[in-house]
């Protein structure tokens, strides 16, 4: 696990924005694994940024969304097809049939999370997947008690979840109960994962998930078994860190041979 302290959001997004297009570039086709909500914000400014005034071309990019909300249609403001429509994709050159984000409207939600597993292992697996962290630690929407090997599937969103994302709907009680999500076990057979949180509420997961004991209780721990995982962090964000200082002093300290921003 590297942790990767930056003063404020904009630089630690940076940092990460860094990662994907130096991977984009390598590997053209290369398979992005996406999330959403408030963290990833500036991530995706600057993608856009180095897209338009750099030329990063995602043409032959494939996507897969973590998650998405049962019962909202793609076109609702609150649904993370929106979302992510909004905020990068018709902003950057992705071709709209390389797009894959969870159907909140699906029929047979076995069969459609089964079908994306599917589209995952034939686009050749994720290469690198951003994500966020909830404040009771869970990634994608594996909220605490998820199994630590889950696929994707429905999940139910504990009430801490739904009051924290109230803020994307006009009224609270409007907050879907049920989701779809990749499941953890998806998330760690990506290659890299790249996990960004920024503010103090998230300060207390950060430090379970870093350096606390790995459990389904604190869904988070899991990428301390990932070979290449990568959390970038605003200084609130690492504000419960014990080894904050030794982490500082790594990043700073990196043989120029080893460095990859
Ligand atoms: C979103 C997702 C969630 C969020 C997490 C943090 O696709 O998978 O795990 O990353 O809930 O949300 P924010 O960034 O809004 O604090």
């Amino acid at each position: 696990m590297e942790v990767i302290i930056s003063q404020d959001p904009s630089s630690a997004s940076i940092l990460a924005a860094r990662l994907i297009a130096k991977l984009v570039k390598i590997k053209p086709h290369a398979v992005l694994g996406l999330s959403t909500g408030s963290t990833p914000g500036d991530l995706y400014k600057e993608l856009i940024r180095m897209h338009q005034a750099e030329g990063l071309d995602f043409s032959r990019v494939r996507t897969f969304n973590l998650d998405e909300y049962i019962g909202l249609p793609p076109d609702h403001p609150a649904s993370y097809h929106s979302f992510m429509m909004k905020n990068f994709f018709r902003d950057v050159n992705i071709p709209h049939g390389n797009i894959h984000i969870p159907d909140g409207l699906a029929s047979d939600v076995s069969s459609h999370c089964e079908a994306y597993e599917q589209a995952i292992r034939d686009a050749g697996g994720i290469d690198l997947q951003i994500l966020g962290i909830g404040s009771d630690g869970h990634i994608g929407f594996n909220e605490p008690g998820s199994s630590l090997a889950s696929r994707t599937r429905i999940k139910t969103l504990t009430p801490g979840t739904r009051e924290d994302n109230a803020r994307f709907f006009g009224k609270p009680e409007d907050v879907p109960h049920h989701v779809i999500t990749m499941g953890i076990g998806t998330i760690m057979e990506s290659r890299t994962l790249a996990l960004l949180a920024f503010g103090e509420g998230k300060a207390k997961a950060v430090g379970g998930a870093v350096e606390g004991a790995i459990s389904a209780s604190n869904p988070a721990t899991v990428l301390q078994l990932h070979p290449n995982a990568k959390i970038y962090l605003d200084e609130p964000a690492a504000s419960s860190l014990e080894r904050i200082d030794y982490y500082k002093w790594v990043f700073q300290n990196k043989p120029a041979w080893q460095a990859d921003l």
